[in-house]
């Protein structure tokens, strides 16, 4: 038999109740048990007054063991376990430090009083997983602190810090940052005479009508497509409406059921475990030593420079930054503090940390100047010549061991990585603009990169918060490639019939933040134009020539106002009726299936090939690029998932219907009902 994860201490007349389930406390079944098992001892023994229950290691309980959820359910549930806490004939004290999520902090709420370190966050971030928190915690939050407070924390999920909980009357008392057990102690001493015990359930809810409705409103933008936030909106209104508490509690988990049944729910769960998994390198040891990286090189101070450099001057990380000529290193510095002060402006950021990122910034035009860093990443245009150029340089004045890394979104890393003496020190750093914002990194693994390499920048992405995943060479990686495909579908549908604001309204409508022509105005129409404006050889050049390249000239797809708000074009219609005309084409009617057939189903297409390759190293990490590089909505679960819930079948017979050569993977996993891989 396995030792329990729980064990208990006396201090005198208290009882301290420890939990160690590494890594973060997850209330897993036979934690719930040590639990369960404890209180009954503790209210049993006539010498205990009153008890403690806190965690080992880094965290307080994270919340249900999410790996639990697709199994059966095993008793105690959670539910169960918060009401036995909350039944305790003598007071139970939660001692919190590093997170109390989801259900900790419904575990907390079942305690008669809360204790916390300064540091710690609580919160309920079950809406993130497409759920709401089920363990009571609908019912109880806004006994405790009100009804605004619970319907941030539940229907945002963003956890808040102990200060912010004390104030809300989440949390009884702070503690000393080192002196929890102590403290918590003490705080048990104090109350343990205290009757009636406070219990969250017995609380009224304080009334305040408009609560429910103004935030409903304030946040429509936010949760469209998502069924999670209207949930536990709705569980909070039950308790601000009135219902008793045993009603209420009926409510969520009727609640609570429906969504964890739900496609999103699997959806946003899978993308959770996907997140993780991708830092996973299958063939690189997670013990691999890693290169130490104390000041980073940046090449190149364009918006993509700047953007890269701010992620790690954020992190504390030092950056020398390299330009040709002293006006563009002036203008990208100066970019870099006005996107800090613009942070700070909006309350963001602190005016001295500002100043140390600032600080921490080491502009120069010596390009020799990068001899001292440990990593360099090159940012300047998509030119094979000018890569190679840099990494011939590089090669010659960066120290041994250096990472050298190119931000390229398309090119061969191999290639360069050739001009240069240590190819298993280059690697690919692709970054998705604006870089200082965009969570995702794809980590580009050439056929020599070095497994120590990779480690390294896998955990550098890590501290700079990026979500980064493993690619191999192949043009536009996994995102970019994945994006060529949709990008000629829709081109081509508009040949044969479609409008502009027909296919975005199809993209925006699956939930995608904006469609491929809205996109390509925003990008700008004249990326990777000919340049020449009697060339027109499809609608792209004919936008570009009439000076249409997008939001930037006032002008692309669609027309756009002084404050930039689109509206659709008569001449864009006109410029695609006369090169109908030209190619011969009669425009006939398009269906919203064909689009969704032609621009979604190939993106699939494409992401099983790339599997094929061995270019990803998993469909899930398909999934993560789409979803932190491009803005796939998370309640699809990625392109790959989303295939898997719309059916293979399905898909394939989308794709062959249309003539498109089908995957051999994708065919066989729709044949067997099985997953792509
Ligand atoms: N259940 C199972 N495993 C979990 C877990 C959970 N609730 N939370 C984290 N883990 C696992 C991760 O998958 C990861 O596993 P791996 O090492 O094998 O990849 C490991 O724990 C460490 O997690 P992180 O890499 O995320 O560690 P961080 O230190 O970066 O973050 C954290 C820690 C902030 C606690 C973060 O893990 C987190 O946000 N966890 C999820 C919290 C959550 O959503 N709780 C609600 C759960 S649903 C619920 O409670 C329902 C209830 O209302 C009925």
């Amino acid at each position: 038999m396995t030792a329990s994860p729980i064990r208990t201490e006396r201090h005198d007349d208290i009882l301290v109740i420890i939990s160690d389930n590494p890594p973060v406390n997850a209330l897993g079944a036979a934690v719930r048990q040590g639990i369960e098992a404890a209180i009954k001892d503790g209210v049993a023994d006539a010498s205990v007054a009153a008890m403690v229950i806190r965690c080992d290691g880094r965290t307080f309980f994270a919340g249900a063991d999410i790996t639990e959820f697709t199994k059966p359910p095993v008793s105690p549930l959670l539910p169960e376990l918060v009401d036995m806490i909350e039944a305790s004939t003598k007071p139970v004290v939660a001692a919190i430090h590093g997170t109390a999520l989801g259900g900790g902090c419904e575990v907390t709420l079942g305690c008669h009083y809360r204790i916390a370190v300064p540091s710690a966050k609580i919160g309920t971030p079950e809406v993130k997983l497409g759920l709401l928190p089920g363990a009571g915690g609908t019912q109880r939050l806004p006994r405790v602190a009100g009804v605004r407070v619970a319907l941030e924390l539940t229907a945002k999920g963003d956890p808040i810090p102990a200060k912010k909980a004390h104030e809300a009357g989440l949390i009884d008392r702070i503690a000393g940052e080192d002196s929890l057990v102590a403290d918590a102690l003490a705080f048990a001493n104090e109350i343990k005479d205290i009757r009636p015990i406070p219990r969250a359930s017995e609380k009224a809810v304080t009334a305040d009508p408009d609560a429910v409705e103004a935030f409903r409103k304030e946040n429509a933008r936010r949760f469209r497509g998502f069924e999670a936030p209207a949930a536990n909106i709705a569980c909070i209104e039950k308790a601000a409406s009135g219902a008793t508490f045993a009603d209420g509690i009926a409510f969520e988990r009727q609640e609570f059921m429906r969504l964890m049944m739900g496609v999103q729910s699997a959806a946003q769960r899978h993308i959770f475990f996907a997140e993780r998994q991708a830092s996973k390198i299958d063939d690189v040891p997670a013990d691999t030593a890693l290169r130490p990286i104390r000041r980073v090189g940046v090449i190149g101070a364009g918006t993509m420079g700047g953007g890269i450099a701010m992620n790690f001057l954020t992190a504390g990380i030092p950056v020398t930054i390299v330009e040709m000529q002293a006006d563009a290193l002036e203008r990208g510095t100066g970019t870099i503090r006005k996107n800090y002060e613009a942070t700070a402006a909006k309350g963001r950021m602190k005016p001295e940390q500002v100043d140390a990122a600032m600080a921490a910034l080491t502009p120069t035009l010596a390009f020799d100047d990068l001899a001292e860093c440990d990593l360099i990443i090159e940012a300047v245009y998509e030119e094979m010549s000018v890569k190679k150029d840099i990494f011939t340089r590089l090669d010659a004045i960066a120290k041994p061991g250096a990472i050298l890394a190119s931000n390229t979104s398309y090119l061969d890393i191999d290639e360069i990585a050739a001009v240069t003496s240590r190819p298993q020190d280059v690697v690919g750093m692709h970054f998705f603009s604006p870089a200082n914002v965009m969570k995702l990194l794809e980590v580009v693994r050439g056929a020599k990169t070095a497994g120590d390499v990779l480690a390294t920048v896998m955990d550098v992405a890590k501290k700079i918060r990026k979500v980064a995943v493993v690619a191999g060479v192949t043009y536009g990686f996994i995102g970019n490639r994945m994006l060529m495909p949709r990008q000629v579908e829709a081109t081509k549908l508009l040949l044969e019939g479609a409008t502009p604001e027909q296919i975005d309204r199809v993209h925006v409508g699956f939930g995608m933040p904006m469609g491929p022509f809205q996109m390509a105005d925003l990008a700008g129409v004249d990326i990777g134009w000919h340049r020449d404006p009697s060339r027109i050889e499809n609608i792209r050049d004919a936008l570009a020539a009439e000076n249409r390249w997008g939001q930037k000239t006032k002008a692309g797809f669609y027309d756009y106002d002084e404050k930039r708000t689109p509206s659709n074009s008569a001449r864009v219609a006109e410029i695609i009726d006369q090169f109908r005309a030209k190619e011969g084409v009669t425009p006939r009617e398009i269906g919203d299936d064909e689009i969704v057939a032609r621009t979604l189903y190939t993106m699939v297409n494409e992401g099983a090939l790339i599997l094929e390759e061995g270019k990803a190293q998993r469909a899930s990490d398909i999934d993560v690029v789409w979803i932190y590089g491009y803005g796939w909505p998370v309640y699809r679960g990625g392109p790959m998932f989303w295939a898997q819930t719309e059916g293979l079948k399905k898909v394939v017979a989308g794709l062959e219907q249309y003539g498109f050569p089908v995957a051999r993977s994708l065919k066989e996993a729709a044949a067997t009902g099985g997953q792509i891989r």
